[in-house]
């Protein structure tokens, strides 16, 4: 299996049509990523490429319906999804796009190849088409009665009640869902991959030669290809998108599913214009796409049917592909608000990517679908990365620290536990490279964690504390030993929580790592000096998780009551002389620090123009220190003192918050004196 020289690993093209939630991540990025860190310590050539997604009717509708361009959507969630990969450690080698010039030569070079050897057929039929928005309409852009169960709403391709696979012309009643009209009949003609043609070879390569794949994989293929393949069509009418390069075919553009993956060719041709050839070509190349369970059938049947007839380009050795991830027990959902969005988790937990990369690969839907809690989340934060990884770390360091000033000790002869306890480590490496090598993350994450575990047990049995004092050789050995366990940690972590990984190499001091090192005992030679010791994870409080959930069901509650969330009903009355009682003022923020510990909590400094406080205020959620420092607010500064964290805070500071949950700080609309009074 070894006999590949480079290694091209593509990750799902998300749509620039909205941000990218944990499912997301569960499902392809996080695998992706760990993969390509693997193999890149072990110090293979690889390229990891993704880019987005940026046609398609989708974005046409959401452009439509917020009154910008194609261009205006896709250029907002481009930016904003490519920020947050890199936020969150995505190792891709590039990101681009489909809209990029590139993707346009290629993909249209790509179908005129085809075109011009005579691998399309072309078809004229009937299609919907929409007097009043001008286009023809998408299949899951009509909705009709079902004709099998009578469903009021069912749409052009299925009915989702009765679970019928429909084609648009068998509903009664049609309507656009655009314009809200009936829509009529045209002919149109388009250009179709007859994937029957293909048939019998795809048998052959996927049931026959690729019978390692994932058995979800695996199984969907077979129920593809059992169920027969039809043409399929591989162009639109619409005007946003990859035009067909053809004379006549104005107001048709390559269908999205068609244009999409050549993304991922030039992408790499945008990375390497000289070498990507050699990557996409040559048969010494391994490819492995990672995508969701929804993109099987595209990853595995259309796009290698494509690559095929094109003719030059090598073929994917594996596809694993995952299931889905649900959240809180429901299954995520943009459209009812029911998703955590990766950019917003960064915004709100600074500095715990890891323990998101974490939670994702250990709950990961490998085999079947599985269920994100904020619960689990915390707990396996707390009785996993703090109290197994961290806490055994955080021992080691310390008491090398206090005994033999921060330097690893010398080994002064090994007891058979020892060489037991030593021997471990190679048999950990081996089951990591043949977990990660299988795709079997979470069993690889598992793993490493067992090195953890190890180094936890390893000072429970030999209780180096205790024999500081008595046996000075004895703890010299230990703490060896578990120095070496911590570095191997610092090497296997590394392809899931990279952030980790690079610290805890820090602390040790280590400037090189690579795989080889891993599984050795003399990763870290003696006298070798180390930093002092922090913490490599923090508990994460009820508080921050219930929050969170909370947040869930306020912004499925908003967006259930449509776009004007429903405020809070007004309180009930309050008298003149009360309201005079409250002395509000204006106030400016001069230093501002997290409450360590909480996520909500910021403490603040504060001149209030009377003079210079302190202030405790559940603000950290929504904005870090930088972004209040310096910014003039407005407090109540009568409010009885009251002590939050034990630090005692002096006034109030007014927020405002959305129906949505949505928390902001109210400024005065102009600069002020402090201390002006507010009434
Ligand atoms: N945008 C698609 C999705 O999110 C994935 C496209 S993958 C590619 O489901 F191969 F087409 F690029
Ligand atoms: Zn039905």
């Amino acid at each position: 299996m070894n006999a590949y020289t480079r290694h091209l690993i593509t990750a799902a093209l998300p749509y620039a049509n909205g941000p990218v939630h944990i499912g997301h991540l569960a499902g392809v990025y996080i695998p992706a990523d760990i993969y390509a860190r693997y193999l890149r310590l072990r110090g293979k050539e690889v390229k990891f490429i993704c880019g987005s997604d940026e046609h398609g009717v989708p974005i046409t509708i959401k452009a439509r319906q917020l009154g910008v361009t194609p261009q205006d959507v896709v250029d907002k969630y481009h930016f904003m999804i490519k920020d947050a990969f890199e936020r969150f450690g995505i190792s891709f080698d590039i990101y681009s796009r489909t809209s990029s010039k590139t993707q346009h030569n290629t993909a249209a070079g790509f179908f005129r190849k085809l075109y011009d050897a005579g691998k399309f057929i072309e078809k004229t039929t009937e299609q919907y088409y929409d007097e009043e928005a001008q286009q023809f309409l998408a299949d899951r852009y009509i909705t009709g009665v079902c004709p099998k169960c009578g469903n009021e709403n069912a749409y052009g391709d299925q009915c989702e009640k009765c679970g019928a696979t429909l084609s648009p012309t068998e509903l009664i009643n049609p309507r656009s869902t655009i314009s809200g009209s009936q829509p009529v009949l045209r002919e149109t003609s388009h250009w179709y991959l007859p994937l029957d043609q293909y048939e019998s070879w795809l048998r052959e390569w996927i049931l026959e030669q690729h019978k390692e794949w994932k058995p979800n994989v695996y199984g969907q293929c077979k129920s593809w290809l059992d169920g027969g393949l039809q043409p399929r069509a591989v162009s639109r009418d619409l005007d946003w998108g990859v035009p067909v390069p053809v004379a006549g075919a104005e107001g048709k553009v390559l269908y999205v599913w068609f244009d999409a993956p050549i993304g991922y060719i030039s992408n790499t041709i945008e990375l390497l214009p000289n070498d990507w050839e050699t990557w996409w070509k040559r048969r010494d190349t391994k490819m492995v796409h990672f995508i969701g369970k929804d993109n099987i059938v595209f990853h595995c049947i259309v796009f290698p049917a494509m690559l095929k007839a094109h003719g030059e380009f090598i073929l994917p050795d594996n596809v694993p592909a995952n299931e889905f991830l649900n959240l809180e027990g429901d299954k995520i959902s943009t459209t009812r608000n029911w998703a955590v969005w990766l950019h917003e988790y960064l915004d709100e937990f600074p500095g715990k990517e890891d323990v998101l990369r974490y939670v994702l690969c250990a709950n990961a839907p490998e085999t079947k679908d599985n269920d994100f809690t904020w619960k689990d989340f915390q707990a396996r934060n707390n009785s996993e990365l703090v109290a197994i990884l961290g806490n055994f770390v955080n021992r080691v360091l310390v008491l090398t620290q206090k005994h033999f000033d921060g330097k690893v000790p010398p080994l002064k002869g090994l007891t058979d536990y020892d060489e037991a306890t030593l021997k471990e480590l190679p048999i950990i490496k081996q089951a990591l490279e043949e977990n990660i090598e299988n795709y079997h993350f979470r069993d690889a994450l598992k793993e490493a964690m067992n090195l953890a575990r190890l180094g936890n047990k390893y000072l429970a049995d030999t209780e180096p504390w205790k024999l500081a004092k008595t046996d000075v050789d004895r703890t010299s050995t230990i703490l060896h030993i578990a120095l070496q366990i911590c570095a191997n940690c610092s090497i296997a972590f590394e392809p899931f929580i990279p952030f980790t990984a690079q610290k805890l190499r820090y602390l040790l001091g280590e400037s090189q790592t690579s795989w080889e090192m891993l599984g050795r005992s003399n990763i870290l030679p003696e006298a070798h000096p180390l930093h002092d010791a922090q913490l490599l994870f923090d508990k994460i409080d009820d508080d921050a998780v219930d929050a969170q959930i909370n947040k869930l069901h306020v912004m499925k509650a908003a967006k259930g009551a449509g776009a004007k969330a429903t405020c809070e009903p007004q309180k009930s009355v309050c008298t003149f002389d009360d309201f005079t009682k409250i002395d509000i003022r204006t106030a400016t923020v001069l230093e501002a620090e997290r409450v360590p510990h909480t996520d909500k909590l910021l403490k603040l400094k504060i001149d209030t123009g009377l003079d210079v406080r302190t202030i405790v205020s559940g603000i950290a959620e929504a904005y870090t220190p930088g972004q209040i420092c310096g910014k003039q607010i407005c407090i109540v500064a009568n409010l009885e003192p009251r002590k939050i964290k034990g630090i005692e805070s002096q006034g109030m500071i007014l927020m405002a918050k959305e129906p949505n949950g949505r928390m902001r700080i109210v400024h005065p609309g102009e600069p002020l004196a402090n201390g002006a009074t507010v009434s």
